[in-house]
């Protein structure tokens, strides 16, 4: 099935970012209906804002192994496209979404929520967070869905969907919208 991305700006041209996200974000539920679903986020008491987020999933592709993640130390990956960067990290305690035996192994977006800042090579292991941004200083809990720890951004960094099947990890989806990205859906195959 193909694919459509929908580059929006690069991180230097802010000039219509209003219209942008409300054209994704518009875009994203009018042309993801089969793909994109209301799910519920129950992991963490206490974030009832957090409860409901949008789900896009896409065709699983293997990301790693659970015998081959060190504690806080990240694997970076590519997905769902070649050019949407993220990390997968054994953190070390339980997190929203957290996959493994003690649900603590998450995959998160590298691309800042509030300008596209590169969160690449951010991660702190000791306090289980991405960043500080190197733009504005956002930074991002990743044992609770990606919210904002501090900084400018409002809107949590997208979570990778994560299952496990044997040893081996895959991705299967995206919660959340990836900074620069429209309708970036499609329905995952069976
Ligand atoms: S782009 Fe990351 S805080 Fe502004």
């Amino acid at each position: 099935m193909s694919q459509k991305t929908i580059p929006v700006q690069s991180a230097h041209d802010h000039s219509h970012e209003g219209e942008r996200m409300c054209m994704s974000r518009r875009q994203f539920l009018l042309t993801g209906g089969a793909a994109v679903a209301v799910i519920s986020l129950g992991s963490f008491p206490g974030m009832a804002e957090a409860a409901q987020a949008l789900k896009a999933e896409y065709p699983r592709q293997k990301i790693g192994s659970l015998s081959a993640l060190k504690t806080g130390v990240p694997v970076e990956f590519n997905f769902p496209y070649p050019d949407v960067r993220n990390i997968l990290v054994k953190l070390g305690v339980p997190a929203g979404a957290g996959i493994g035996s003690d649900k603590d192994i998450v995959a998160f977006n590298q691309q800042c929520t509030h300008m596209g800042g590169p969160l690449d090579g951010t991660y702190k292991p000791q306090h289980q967070v991405l960043g500080p941004c190197p733009l504005h200083l956002t930074t991002f809990d990743l044992t609770r869905h990606g919210m904002v720890a501090s900084g400018h951004a409002t809107e949590s960094l997208p979570q990778i969907m994560l299952e496990v099947q044997g040893d081996d990890i895959y991705a299967v989806g995206v919660m959340g919208l990836v900074y620069g990205y429209g309708a970036m859906t499609t329905k995952r195959s069976a």
